[in-house]
């Protein structure tokens, strides 16, 4: 059967989930199809109900509607505490879930590398490290978060408390914490095109033993992923990230292993790369 899903966004031109999830369908001989649909806010109630009424296995959210979304279906509890939701499934009713946070935990710990016990640098506070932050402080890491704008990590850091280890700080902490941490994440835009020269930190910052993660993935190697190989620590390129969270959703709605390295390559193409 030519089950149907999506994904809603406005602008949602460039996403590259349609080219992961159709090469998935296709790799496992499955008739599904996946399409990118231009949804406004004040539209997505409609467009959920009408997805669910034609029988649309599922679809995934991204901006505006992450947040929006809470009102409309019912969120599962790490979705509810994250406030937003990527991924809706139409099985049982209309559940919300966020696998943003599970896709960065998996790009991770595919290279080997422990988020368990870890001390994890945080480095911004918006819609990506609030995924990434609940889900690490769930998964029993130490978090700190650091932003350009303190307040905002001070309040995310509590809010995190409640599941696990976190603490805030201002952007001017980053170079003494980077020295006292296993794994830095940068979820801020600096290092993406069209201002590439962005960083967050830079080698002198960093330690062999340091794991860097950029989400950022346009380019894909950022300038902080250059600075982090010049300083002979481990560097994991964005794109990950979007498979995995992907994969994740897969599994949710279709129950079948998803095929990663096929995904992948299709960010990948997806990307000129
Ligand atoms: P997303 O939803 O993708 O996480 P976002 O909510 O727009 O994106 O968040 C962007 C993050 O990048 C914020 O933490 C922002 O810091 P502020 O809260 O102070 O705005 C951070 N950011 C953006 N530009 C930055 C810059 N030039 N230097 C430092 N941080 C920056």
């Amino acid at each position: 059967m030519n089950t149907v899903y999506g994904v809603y966004g406005d602008p949602i031109a460039h996403s590259l989930s349609p080219n992961m999830h159709n090469a998935a369908f296709r790799e496992l001989g499955m008739e599904s199809t996946y399409q990118a649909f231009r949804v406004s806010s004040e539209n997505l109630k409609d467009a959920l109900l009408g997805a669910k009424a034609m029988g649309f296995g599922g679809v995934n959210l991204t901006v505006p509607l992450k947040q929006e979304a809470l009102g409309i279906v019912d969120a599962d509890p790490l979705a509810e505490s994250i406030g937003a939701i990527n991924t809706v499934d139409f099985k049982d009713g209309m559940i919300g879930y966020n696998t943003d946070g599970i896709g960065a935990k998996r790009a991770i710990e595919e290279q080997e590398i422990k988020i368990k016990g870890s001390k994890v640098l945080i480095v911004g506070a918006g819609g990506a490290a609030r995924a990434i932050a609940f889900q690490f402080a769930r998964d029993g890491a130490n978090i700190t978060i650091a932003n350009r704008t303190e307040q905002k990590a001070l309040d995310l850091s509590m809010e995190v408390s409640s599941v696990g280890l976190a603490t805030g700080c201002g952007i001017d902490c980053i170079k003494d914490m980077i020295a006292d941490s296993d794994i830095l994440v940068n979820c801020t835009t600096l290092g993406m095109k069209p201002n590439p020269e962005g960083t967050i930190a830079t080698a002198e910052d960093m330690h062999p033993d340091l794991t860097v993660f950029d989400i950022v993935y346009n380019p894909l190697e950022t300038r902080l992923l250059k600075e982090t190989k010049k300083a002979g620590a481990k560097a994991i390129t964005g794109e990950m990230m979007l498979v995995y969270q992907g994969a994740e959703a897969f599994r949710i709605w279709t129950g079948v292993e998803p095929p990663i390295e096929v995904m992948k390559q299709a960010v990948l193409e997806g990307l000129g790369i």
